[in-house]
């Protein structure tokens, strides 16, 4: 890890700090996800906008200090949402928002990957969210919709270096991406985040997580609560029983335990479930504990 990240402190609020590399950008472990925002297939507008802006000033006035968003969400929606919930930003407040993809009216994802659609994309979230540069773009490899599927993403990263040129990007992450795709844009940008599938039963990415630790880059994982088929192991529910607590709560503190650098951006639509997640950065687990969780998915670390 570099000297800058700190590592998981559960007597700190939101589970302690970590400093993306080479920025000034430090935030909570535990942050927030803005996907679920709109209607449903994430797709128009929520059925109570006035819940869903609630849910985003209950973060923030919680400590939240790293939200997670894209401009394809809704599309447009989850940005003006927050925008109209919390502009003017509150200092150290980062938002991240991801490119690479557009949502035609069937509702369905399709890639939109060249230099006018990304750079449409850039302008499409500096309006929507009210920003004049945007702290952290990641690119959205749609190579494989939920999974990374290598192939090369140079073109695009090159798209993203000349905007950060530009002064429109402040820093570039990646999602969606494989080892070989990280190292391809570490050689054209320094890359301070990836933002990949990754929970308690889906492990494909423990040895990129710990590749990423090494080099002190955020791993955020999607889905961290399951998304779309919410997490469910007999185990977990166990352990939760035992320890008092909800089993995504458990699932969550799992993550905070398993790596320095994993930041959570759980997604939820419920100021209840927004406690009950961000409680989840005081969960304390034992090695015991940790050992038992980690036969969910089985351990496939470096
Ligand atoms: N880069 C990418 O390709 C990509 C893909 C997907 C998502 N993301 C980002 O990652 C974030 C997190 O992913 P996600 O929102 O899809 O999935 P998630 O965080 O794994 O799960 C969200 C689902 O869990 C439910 N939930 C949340 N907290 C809960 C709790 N305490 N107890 C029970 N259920 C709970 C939510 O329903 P309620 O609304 O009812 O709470 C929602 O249905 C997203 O918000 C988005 O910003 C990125």
């Amino acid at each position: 890890m570099s000297n800058s990240s700190s590592v998981a402190n559960y007597a700190s609020p939101l589970a302690g700090t970590f400093t993306f590399p080479g920025t000034a950008l430090t935030v909570h472990r535990l942050g927030y996800g803005a996907m679920q925002l709109t209607g449903p297939g994430i797709y128009g507008p929520p059925k109570d906008p006035e819940a869903a802006l609630a849910v985003l000033r209950e973060a923030v006035a919680a400590g939240v200090n790293h939200i997670d968003t894209s401009d394809f969400y809704g599309p447009h929606i989850t940005n003006q949402l927050i925008k109209q919930a919390l502009h003017p930003y509150p200092a150290g407040l980062v938002i991240v928002t991801k490119l690479g993809a557009r949502r035609p009216a069937d509702k369905s994802w399709k890639p939109a990957i060249s230099r006018e659609e990304l750079t449409a994309a850039v302008h499409d979230n500096l309006r929507n969210l009210g920003l004049d540069a945007l702290d952290i773009v990641n690119y959205r490899s749609m190579g494989a919709i939920h999974g990374p599927k290598d192939g090369p993403i140079g073109e695009q990263v090159t798209v993203l270096a000349d905007l950060q040129r530009e002064g429109l990007i402040r820093h570039v992450g990646l999602s969606n991406v494989t080892k070989s795709q990280v190292a391809e844009a570490q050689a054209i940008t320094p890359i301070v985040c990836v933002q990949n599938h990754y929970n308690l039963t889906h492990r494909d990415d423990d040895a990129l997580v710990d590749d990423l630790a090494r080099q002190g880059i955020a791993y955020v994982p999607f889905f961290p609560l399951g998304g779309f088929t919410p997490l469910q192991s007999s185990t977990l529910t166990a352990v939760a029983e035992r320890l008092g607590v909800q089993p995504m709560q458990v699932a969550l503190a799992w993550l905070l335990h398993r790596s320095p650098n994993i930041l959570l951006i759980p997604g939820t639509s419920s100021i209840a479930h927004l406690r009950e997640n961000l409680a989840a950065g005081r969960l304390e687990l034992s090695t015991e504990t940790l050992a038992e969780l980690d036969g969910i998915g089985g351990s496939k670390t470096a």
